[in-house]
């Protein structure tokens, strides 16, 4: 992903692993309809991806004639649609209302306040790259060698804006320890782990066997897991996890296999606002996306099948055995660990 002149350009992650296609964005209203479509997807990313929607809104903005309020308003209109284009990952909300910040406290003209939003977006970027690679550090403490890692949609360097979480962990430990392996589910509904965890996987030369989502319970039992270590869209106060549907499965099957559940993510993704998992919003995706797939060549679905759609499920604390974020491997009771070893202003506020 990157803020060039005039436009956001980021892989289209919709046209994976099919084809590695640029897409252009223009407009601030493209950037939203970027990361609505899941064209740029994954906690980090859309929130870099924000960021730089803010920036380009306020180099329109300051290119386009009017005064310096119109300039503002025009940028605070942008800066909420791209804020309210997805619920779940607090980190879309972080990077935007950072920039709004920034606008608001910068006194200077147009061109110069949207000169320190483009500045302040690559950085945003380079940032959350650099909290990835500490994740990955940190979290090779936590595996054993020949670990044989089960992950759960993408949360690699397409979903971080490069190295990744749950896969920067991965990547780290193969670095150690070329037996890694990893255990890639599929991921239904829009298939994330097979289009993009499997294709990023494969171009690492990391060792990886995908499943369907189906097969966890009976592969975790043939003893071919020893970690699950998943992302995160937004981590609450006392450590519940919200993260793409079907994690809090897995992390009950973990539970019952005695397999340890770590879940890596910076903490631009830490939310210490919301109490619990309970008050973290799901955002429900469209019934086309269930009934979509096809067989074949043609559709699994009788097309007005009904359909629930929720693309996240919250995994509660206790079924967590470690967050890893860049301050370090954060241990339960989250309350105390997530916010004792934060300093001021470090947990994504
Ligand atoms: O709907 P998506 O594909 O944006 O969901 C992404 C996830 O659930 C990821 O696991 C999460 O954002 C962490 S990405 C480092």
């Amino acid at each position: 992903m990157r803020l060039v002149d005039g436009a956001v350009e980021m892989i289209d992650q919709t046209r994976l692993p099919a084809e590695e296609a640029t897409l252009r964005c223009e407009t601030p209203q493209e950037v939203v309809e970027a990361i609505r479509r899941l064209a740029i997807r994954g906690a980090p990313a859309i929130g870099i991806a924000g960021a730089m929607g803010v920036a380009l809104a306020a180099a329109r903005a300051a290119a386009a004639a009017g005064d310096e309020a119109a300039f503002r308003a025009r940028v605070a209109a942008d800066a909420a649609a791209l804020r309210a284009a997805r619920p779940t990952a607090v980190n879309l909300a972080w990077a935007v209302d950072a920039q709004t910040a920034l606008l608001d406290g910068h006194p200077g003209p147009p061109a110069a306040a949207a000169a320190a939003l483009a500045d302040a977006a690559r950085r945003i970027h380079d940032d959350e790259v650099e909290r990835c690679r500490r994740i990955g550090e940190h979290a090779r403490a936590l595996l054993t060698r020949g670990a044989r890692i089960m992950t759960h949609c993408n949360a690699g360097a397409l979903a971080t804006g490069g190295y990744g979480t749950a896969l920067g962990v991965v990547r780290a430990a193969h670095a150690a320890d070329p037996s890694v392996r990893v255990v890639v589910p599929e991921t239904r509904p829009l298939l994330q782990g097979s289009r993009l965890t499997a294709w990023e996987l494969g171009r690492e030369g990391i060792a990886h066997t995908l499943i369907t989502d189906s097969m966890a319970a009976a592969t975790m039992a043939a003893g071919a897991v020893s970690h699950l270590v998943v992302g995160a869209d937004r981590i609450a106060a006392n450590g519940d996890v919200a993260n793409k549907i079907g994690t809090y499965g897995l992390a009950l099957l973990a539970r019952e296999h005695g397999i340890p559940v770590i879940v890596a993510a910076p903490t631009t993704t830490v939310d210490p606002a919301t109490p619990t998992g309970a008050g973290i919003p799901i955002e429900e995706r469209a019934a086309d996306e269930v009934r979509g797939i096809a067989l074949h060549g043609r559709p699994a679905a009788p097309a007005d099948a009904r359909v629930a759609n929720p693309a996240f499920d919250v995994t509660p604390a206790r079924l967590v055995s470690a967050i890893v974020t860049e301050l370090g491997v954060h241990r339960p009771p989250y309350e105390r660990s997530l916010h004792a070893a934060a300093p001021r202003g470090a947990m994504g506020r």
